[in-house]
C-alpha cells in the first residue's frame, strides 16, 4: 500500500506510521526525520532548512522533492510505504502524483488524523524521543514503563527543537493555512480516509487498520 498521513502536528502521523512499519513492513518515510537527520550532520541541505524548521514555517517544496524522489525509489519501498509529513501543500502533492506516476503507481490512500487542535499543544510540548532507539513518547500520555524502558535502555529522552510554544503556535497556523487544503484535494480523489486520532494509542491504531483494511497484528 502507499499511505499518505495527513494531519496536524501532534496529530499522532509518526506514531501509527511507526506501527504501521514494523507490523505490516511498510516503510515509515518521514520528511521530517530526513530533515532533521540533515540538519544534524550539518550537509548543505540541512544548512538550507534549519532556519525554516527552527521558525515552525515549510522548507521549500524543492529540497523535500528531491529527498522524496530519492527515497520513495528505494528498493525497499517499492511494494508500498507510510509517507509521513509530506505532501503539505498543493505543489507537494501535484510533485507527489508526478513521481510515482514516473515509477508506474499511485496512492492508495490519504489517511486525515483528526484531533481536536486543543489536545495537539500538550501532545507537543510533552513529546520526546527516546535517544536508545527512536521510539516516540510523551511525558503526559506513555506509559510509565515505556517512558522507564527507555532510560534503562541507557536512551535519554530527547526533546525536539520546535517544541516549544512559540513555534508549535507558527506550525498549528502554517497546517491550517497550507496543509490543510489537501483534505479536499484528496477527497476529491476519492482516497481520503478519516480516522478519530484521539484516544488511546492502540485504539486509535485499530481504527487505522481498520480503514485500511489492514489485518492488525497478534
Ligand atoms: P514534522 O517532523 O513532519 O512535524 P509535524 O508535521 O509538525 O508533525 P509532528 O512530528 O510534530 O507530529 P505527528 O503528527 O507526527 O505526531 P507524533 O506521532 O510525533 O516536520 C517538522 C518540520 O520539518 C516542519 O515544521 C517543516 O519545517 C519541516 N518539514 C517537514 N516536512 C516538510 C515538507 N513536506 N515540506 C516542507 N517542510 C517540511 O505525536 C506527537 C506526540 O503525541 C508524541 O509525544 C506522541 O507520543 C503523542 N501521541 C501520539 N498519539 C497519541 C495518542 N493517541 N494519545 C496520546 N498521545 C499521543
Amino acid at each position: 500500500m502507499r499511505i499518505v498521513m495527513l494531519g496536524a502536528p501532534g496529530s499522532g502521523k509518526g506514531t501509527q506510521a511507526q506501527r504501521l512499519q514494523s507490523d505490516h513492513g511498510l516503510p515509515q518515510v518521514s520528511t521530517g526525520d530526513l530533515l532533521r537527520r540533515a540538519v544534524a550532520d550539518k550537509t548543505e541541505l540541512g544548512l538550507q532548512a534549519k532556519a525554516a524548521m527552527d521558525a515552525g514555517e515549510l522548507v521549500s517544496d524543492r529540497i523535500v522533492l528531491g529527498m522524496i524522489e530519492e527515497r520513495v525509489s528505494r528498493p525497499d519501498a517499492a511494494n508500498g510505504f507510510v509517507l509521513d509529513g509530506y505532501p503539505r501543500n498543493s505543489t507537494q502533492a501535484e510533485d507527489l502524483e508526478k513521481v510515482l506516476g514516473k515509477l508506474g503507481h499511485g496512492l492508495d490512500a490519504a489517511v486525515l488524523m483528526d484531533v481536536d487542535f486543543e489536545v495537539l499543544m500538550k501532545r507537543l510540548t510533552g513529546r520526546r524521543t527516546c535517544s536508545a532507539n527512536g521510539k516516540v513518547l510523551n511525558i503526559y500520555f506513555s506509559p510509565p514503563e515505556e517512558l522507564d524502558a527507555c532510560r534503562k535502555a541507557g536512551g535519554e529522552l530527547e526533546q525536539r527543537a520546535d517544541d516549544n510554544e512559540d513555534t508549535i503556535r507558527n506550525r498549528l497556523q502554517v497546517y491550517q493555512r497550507q496543509t490543510a487544503p489537501l483534505i479536499d484535494y484528496y477527497k476529491g480523489r476519492n482516497i481520503l480516509k478519516t480516522v478519530a486520532a484521539t484516544g488511546e494509542v492502540n485504539e486509535v491504531y485499530s481504527r487505522l487498520t481498520n480503514a485500511l483494511g489492514l489485518v492488525l497484528a497478534p
